[in-house]
């Protein structure tokens, strides 16, 4: 098992990507502590978990508010003793919307999960990884952060912006033992945000949500959508020592899409 003796504190694990990463996590012998807002789904993927003989526990959260942030840190030491590993997943995609009709509150809330988030966890967590001199922050971004697709300028804004903290948060932390790499995941199509963002789209585009999905996978070298089995095997590699030289780094699991 790759993730004996962790303790992996994964946002957003009430489903979608998030709970695959969690999912994985736990086989693979971590103990995991899975947060999101809504408590029902938080409580069956943690059900899911400690059914089958792993050590998961739940804790709600808004992760926008900073008090949450260090709310569910403390739940995740509380419950487990200490956090090796944090995976920054949590967030929504936000307005689909021209920049001169964005709505600012719309644009502080994504970058209030997406960003700031990661940032408050990722400053709560530090610590106690340097005082081990070993630990693991894996972020989430997107093919968003280095693509260029019109009506989300907040998401993409703060999915760039993730790169950016995950490159500061490697060179700070590289000779103390920790690293800090992100994960940019094409299409997803399984997940709600996906969903809900492909059909709002086709709507906006004035075509079926078959020919929205047909159109942009078309686009991918490799044709097709990604899943969250592939996105949390991606995640579990950048979190065990099987990529113990790695960090600083964005990794594109989009089929071919984006080529840097
Ligand atoms: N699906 C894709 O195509 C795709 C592609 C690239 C990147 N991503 C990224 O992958 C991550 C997961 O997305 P997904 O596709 O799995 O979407 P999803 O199924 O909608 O899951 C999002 C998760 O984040 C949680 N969340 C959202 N806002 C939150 C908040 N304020 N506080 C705490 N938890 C919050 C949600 O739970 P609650 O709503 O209950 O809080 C849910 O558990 C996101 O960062 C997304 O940007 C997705």
């Amino acid at each position: 098992m790759l993730l004996q003796d962790h303790v992996a504190l994964v946002t957003g694990s009430g489903r979608g990507i998030g709970r695959a990463i969690a999912q994985l996590f736990a086989q693979e012998g971590a103990a995991v502590m899975l947060t999101a807002r809504s408590e029902s789904e938080l409580r069956s993927a943690t059900d899911e978990l400690t059914r089958a003989g792993h050590r998961a526990a739940c804790a709600v959260a808004d992760l926008s508010q900073e008090a949450e942030c260090r709310k569910i840190a403390a739940a995740a030491r509380a419950q487990f003793g200490k956090i090796t590993i944090l995976v920054n997943n949590a967030g929504h995609y936000g307005p689909i919307s021209p920049i001169e009709e964005y709505p600012l509150a719309e644009f502080d809330a994504v970058l209030n999960i997406h960003l700031r988030a990661s940032f408050l966890l990722t400053q709560l967590v530090l610590p106690e990884m340097y005082a081990r001199n070993s630990g693991v922050i894996l972020n989430i971004s997107s093919l968003s952060a280095k693509s260029a697709f019109p009506w989300g300028c907040a998401y993409a804004a703060a999915k760039a912006g993730l790169l950016g903290l995950t490159r500061t948060t490697a060179a700070e932390s590289a000779r103390k033992g920790v690293r800090a790499n992100a994960l940019c995941p094409g299409p997803v199509t399984e997940t709600r945000m996906s969903q809900e963002l492909g059909a709002t789209l086709a709507k906006r585009m004035g075509v079926s949500e078959e020919e929205q999905l047909k159109g942009f996978l078309n686009s991918l070298l490799q044709g097709r959508a990604q899943t969250t089995a592939e996105i949390a095997r991606a995640a579990l590699f950048l979190c065990s020592d099987q990529s113990s030289a790695i960090t600083g780094q964005s990794i594109n699991i989009d089929g071919g899409a984006a080529f840097f």
